[in-house]
């Protein structure tokens, strides 16, 4: 089990690997602006496993296009490893993603017609790594994630709880400085939230960077650190008491 203190204590001296600054982002929506973003600031060092709460239509989503480069902000700042990620060409955006960012969804997104070990090799492609590198990487990566004895699996040959891991190997195939998941145990079922969760954590304890977006506050609660969100601001910033 991991220790909460422990964690962070040993987030306490890293450096912020994220800092977002005064951001904004602003929807019309006919001619009304909807606010999704109001002046969101905070840091998030390396190795923290962080997860954002609130209720429906409070910006988490949009917060996490953000961060990932899916979308750009009204106003404000996103940094990743000091770099002003907001600033980037349209044309670098994809190369900052593949780099930068690890991203899980709800709904797994894997492609059907390939096998487990064929979705994580296909996020390293146009990394110059070559094909036998990729093909080790990714059963190294397998292995990691608890599914060594299913890389010739497809999607619809594989539990739930197992694509979801496929898609957190994938998610990892580049070393990324971010980890985001939103919703990422949204689909499956208590006791194969556990697996999901307890995996993020080992991955955390080893110094990845993790954000989370959950409705679920059992997932919450075995984080790091919970940030609220409320009408597109922070409405509350805390360290986890459970852990
Ligand atoms: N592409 C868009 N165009 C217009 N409005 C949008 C768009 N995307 C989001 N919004 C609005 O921005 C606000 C924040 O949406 P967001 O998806 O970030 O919420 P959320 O916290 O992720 O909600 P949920 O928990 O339901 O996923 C909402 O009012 C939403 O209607
Ligand atoms: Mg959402």
């Amino acid at each position: 089990m991991s220790n909460n203190g422990s964690n962070k204590n040993r987030i306490a001296n890293c450096e912020p690997v994220l800092r977002i600054r005064n951001l904004r982002k602003t929807y019309m929506q006919g001619k009304i602006p909807v606010h999704a973003l109001d002046d969101v600031s905070f840091d998030v060092k390396k190795g923290e496993f962080l997860s954002i709460v609130g209720p429906s239509g409070s910006g988490k989503s949009t917060l996490l296009s953000m961060i990932g480069l899916l979308d750009r902000p009204t106003g404000g700042s996103v940094f990743i490893d000091d770099v002003e990620i907001t600033r980037a060409k349209e044309s670098e955006a994809p190369r900052i993603r593949r780099e930068k960012i690890g991203f899980v969804f709800q709904h797994f997104n894997l492609l059907s017609t390939l096998n487990a070990m064929e979705n994580v090799d296909i996020a390293m492609r146009f990394t110059g790594v070559s094909k036998n590198k990729r093909k080790e990487r990714a059963f190294e990566l397998l292995i990691q994630v608890g599914l060594g004895d299913r890389v010739k699996h497809k999607p619809s040959e594989l539990s739930g709880g197992q694509q979801q891991r496929v898609a957190i190997a994938r998610a990892l195939a580049n070393e990324p400085a971010i980890l985001l998941a939103d919703e990422p145990t949204g689909a499956v079922d208590t006791k194969t939230r556990e697996v999901i969760v307890e995996l993020l954590k080992g991955l955390s304890e080893k110094g990845q960077t993790i954000i989370v977006v959950t409705h679920d506050m059992d997932v919450a609660r075995q984080t790091d650190r919970i940030i609220t969100m409320r009408d597109g601001a922070i409405a509350s910033d805390t360290w986890s008491e459970m852990k």
